[in-house]
């Protein structure tokens, strides 16, 4: 199978191909389509065999739940059992960034929630993505458009590298605009909310929502021998390049000091721009990715997973990165960084 390859505006969301698009999905079909974290790989929810084949094109274990998008958020009520603090997170959040995870209604099949008794929900902002949800008439599964182990995919031409061969339908709709997955909270019996992947809605953000919020240990550290993750997907080695990653932890100086230390014949450094010159300088021979300005944590968000990409072309034998700071969004991009490292840091 050889997918077709579409190009879609943000205005114009009544051409033909979207309607092409939401047909497949009916159809069982699968099709690849923008959303404002990363893109997605999408099919009718509410159908096992379709659920099915998004497993397979992915190369993704049977027991990794898919989260289903829905175009408004009180659609949920069809697929879970919702409660006050949901609609509390709709009302702040969504259309946007954020994943719920809750109880499932027998309307989901096991096989879309990888055999659990709860569901993930998720009302994407871009227009593309609602508009393709709602021609469908049906939720849609979808997955990162990744093959399974390698960064998820934050343009179409990520997407297409990955996922050409292997779905009906690619949908280019640009950059995402954010570059990491939604944040994702599950609602605890006991009303609570638990943190199970950090995004670019932040603990602080949900804080506000006057709550308590515990973050799942899985998204700082590394899962003990025989521990359970909450996520399935969280036991799995995401993100990870071919080469080594390693993160380190202190200034530029030192930072610059122990790559020249610690030079292999074919090292790459990501690092801030501000630190280009000093790191060229220090490390002529090593090649620099630029991960965009110290303070600016989005456009950090942004660039990761395609300098990964590139990274992972040219057969480094290491890479070496910042160990960034746990506030705001920087929680989200230290809970990726640290799964492409494998958990490699080095204190300097
Ligand atoms: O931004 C996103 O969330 C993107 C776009 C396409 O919407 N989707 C995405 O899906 O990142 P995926 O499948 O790559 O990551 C979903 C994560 C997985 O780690 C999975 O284990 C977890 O959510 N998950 C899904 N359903 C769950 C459930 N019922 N309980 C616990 N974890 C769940
Ligand atoms: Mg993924």
């Amino acid at each position: 199978m050889t997918a077709r390859i579409v190009s879609i505006g943000s205005d114009d969301l009544d051409c033909k191909e979207i309607y092409d698009a939401a047909e497949i999905i009916k159809r069982g079909g699968l099709v690849v389509f923008p959303t404002e974290t990363v893109y997605g790989l999408g099919a009718d929810a509410t159908s096992p065999d379709a659920a099915k084949k998004i497993y397979e094109a992915k190369g993704r274990p049977k027991d990794n739940p898919l989260i289903i998008h829905i175009a408004d958020p009180v659609d949920a009520e069809k697929y879970t059992y919702t409660s006050e603090l949901y609609y509390k997170i709709a009302e702040a959040f969504m259309p946007g960034p954020i994943t719920v995870i809750m109880r499932s209604r027998d309307t989901v099949p096991l096989t879309t929630r990888g055999g659990l008794d709860t569901v993930a929900v998720r009302c994407p902002e871009n227009p593309i993505a609602r508009r393709l949800i709602a021609l469908s008439g049906t939720p849609i599964a979808a997955p990162s458009a990744n093959l399974s182990g390698s960064p998820s995919p934050t343009s179409a031409k990520h997407a297409i590298d990955d996922m050409h061969d292997r779905c009906d339908m690619i949908i280019d709709g640009g950059e995402c605009e954010f570059g990491l997955e939604s944040t994702i909270v599950k609602i605890d019996d006991d009303g609570s909310l638990v943190l199970l992947r950090p995004g670019k809605i932040t603990v602080t953000d949900l804080v506000m929502l006057g709550v308590d919020v515990r973050i799942a240990d899985a998204v700082t550290d590394k899962l003990g021998e025989g521990e359970v993750a909450l996520s399935p997907g969280m036991k799995y080695r995401h993100y990870a390049p071919k080469a080594r990653v390693v993160l380190l932890d202190g200034s530029a100086e030192a930072f610059a000091a122990y790559i020249k230390a610690n030079l292999s014949e074919r090292t790459a450094v990501i690092s801030y721009t501000e630190d280009q010159e000093l790191i060229k300088q220090e490390i002529p021979s090593a090649d620099f990715y630029d991960f965009g300005s110290r303070s600016d944590l989005a456009e950090q968000a942004h660039r990761l997973f395609g300098i990964l990409r590139d990274a992972d072309k040219c057969d480094y034998d290491v890479i070496y990165a910042p160990l960034p700071d746990k506030d705001g969004i920087g929680l989200a991009l230290y809970n990726r960084m640290i799964r492409a490292a494998a958990h490699d840091i080095i204190r300097l």
